[in-house]
């Protein structure tokens, strides 16, 4: 369990303990422009204890745009929302990166640029629906549409809305950035067999599949530099409708692979989630999984599912990984590092209010101190609902 708490060297950032806080859309950007706002920025800096924070995904344009509210990193009004943000994570001590995001097919006209089709590697509508705004604001759930598969000549175009995203992510003052590439978006939808079935230079044998992430990854460490540029993978995932035939073979080549590039780190989701709650029956081969990608990766490994303080503890003590992330339990606890140091009770998430709305579910989730009546408990007056 204290191996929780040594200190860690990540690229050039020294991180004060081992406990990351995972990335999660929390849907409460200023509307209309999808702008972070000071309500955000104080819900970053009351989780500064963390080792690192990983933003909630961001869309790199309005392409990548999947859910109504989400923040993005494609604007200087989005910069200058995240200016706040950063600038209050570290006033509290805190290291921000944020997380790179384009949906690809899970995304709807509604949230497009002039109502166009969602983009995808392949036209194969996911299965679910849609999370968008009507015209008033009120949030609504339509079914999916069949994407439109992108064609080769784009692939230079995707690039380049990570680069700007990239750029954007620096001039906003974070201290790297997360490729996001998990949980069925459009990097992973590249991936997977089920969602690529293209037959050119992207589709097809595991190398071709996982080229546009690396040409992604190339050209973000290109902005970035050594140590500033996490990846993030889903093997296993099946949100979003995925899956892949062979993941040992295809996670086994993208770790590999991704040793070319002198990352800060690769972030593995191990599948023990699905939708919101943790799933009574784990993929029996992510073990195998777990130990392909560190067999053949060399640099520092997160993983992410499941973890509490004692899993945390063998984790790292057993070299499964080098940091430990943490979703839901760093959502409903501002303070969890102190709560795992002291072995405190956690306070449990409340789902009804992960995404969209204003403070409450948000701000309000109480510290140990504020509950033990030495601090006054947070307050959320002056930020209403978004
Ligand atoms: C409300 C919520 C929002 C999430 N948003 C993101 C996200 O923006 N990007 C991402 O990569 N994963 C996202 N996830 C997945 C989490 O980062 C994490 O992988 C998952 O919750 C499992 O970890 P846990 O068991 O510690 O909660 C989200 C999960 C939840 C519950």
């Amino acid at each position: 369990m204290t191996a929780l708490f040594t200190l860690f060297q990540l690229g050039p950032l020294t991180l004060k303990n081992r406990i990351i806080m995972a990335p999660l859309t929390r849907s409460r950007s200023q509307q209309p422009g999808n702008i972070p706002t000071r309500m955000n920025a104080l819900y970053y800096a009351q989780r500064a204890g963390a080792g690192l924070i990983i933003s909630e995904a961001t869309q790199i344009s309005q392409q990548g745009q999947g859910y109504a509210w989400t923040p993005g990193i494609h604007t200087p009004e989005q910069v200058a929302g995240w200016q706040l943000v950063t600038a209050a994570v570290h006033e509290a001590g805190g290291l921000i990166f944020a997380q790179l995001w384009h949906v690809g097919r899970v995304s709807h006209p509604a949230l497009q640029p002039d109502g166009q089709l969602p983009v995808a590697p392949s036209a194969i509508a996911p299965g679910g629906l849609a999370f968008i705004a009507d015209e008033s604001g009120a949030p609504q759930l339509v079914p999916f549409v069949p994407p439109r598969a992108l064609a080769i000549e784009e692939m230079p175009y995707l690039v380049q809305q990570y680069v700007h995203g990239a750029k954007n992510a620096q001039a906003a003052g974070f201290d790297g950035v997360e490729v996001h590439a998990a949980n069925g978006y459009l990097l992973d939808q590249f991936l997977n067999s089920s969602t690529n079935q293209r037959e050119d230079a992207y589709g097809g044998p595991v190398e071709n599949r996982a080229r546009l992430l690396l040409e992604v990854v190339e050209a973000v460490c290109g902005v970035w530099g050594a140590g500033r540029v996490g990846v993030r993978l889903s093997p296993l995932g099946t949100f979003n409708d995925m899956g892949d035939a062979d993941p040992e073979a295809l996670f086994g080549h993208v770790a590999e692979r991704l040793n070319a590039f002198e990352l800060a780190y690769l972030h593995v989701v191990e599948p023990v989630i699905a939708g919101n709650a943790t799933t009574e029956t784990p993929d029996p081969r992510a073990g195998a999984v777990l130990k392909r990608i560190r067999e053949n990766y060399r640099g520092t490994l997160i993983v992410c599912g499941g973890y509490d303080a004692a899993k945390a503890g063998a984790a790292l003590g057993g070299g499964r990984a080098d940091l430990i992330a943490f979703g839901r339990a760093f959502l409903a606890n501002p303070d969890l590092p102190e709560r795992l140091r002291v072995g405190a009770a956690l306070n449990l998430p409340d789902p009804n209010t992960f995404y969209g709305g204003g403070p409450q579910g948000y701000l309000d989730y109480p510290t140990l101190a504020q509950q033990r009546g030495e601090q006054p408990m947070p307050d959320c007056g002056g930020f209403e609902p978004a």
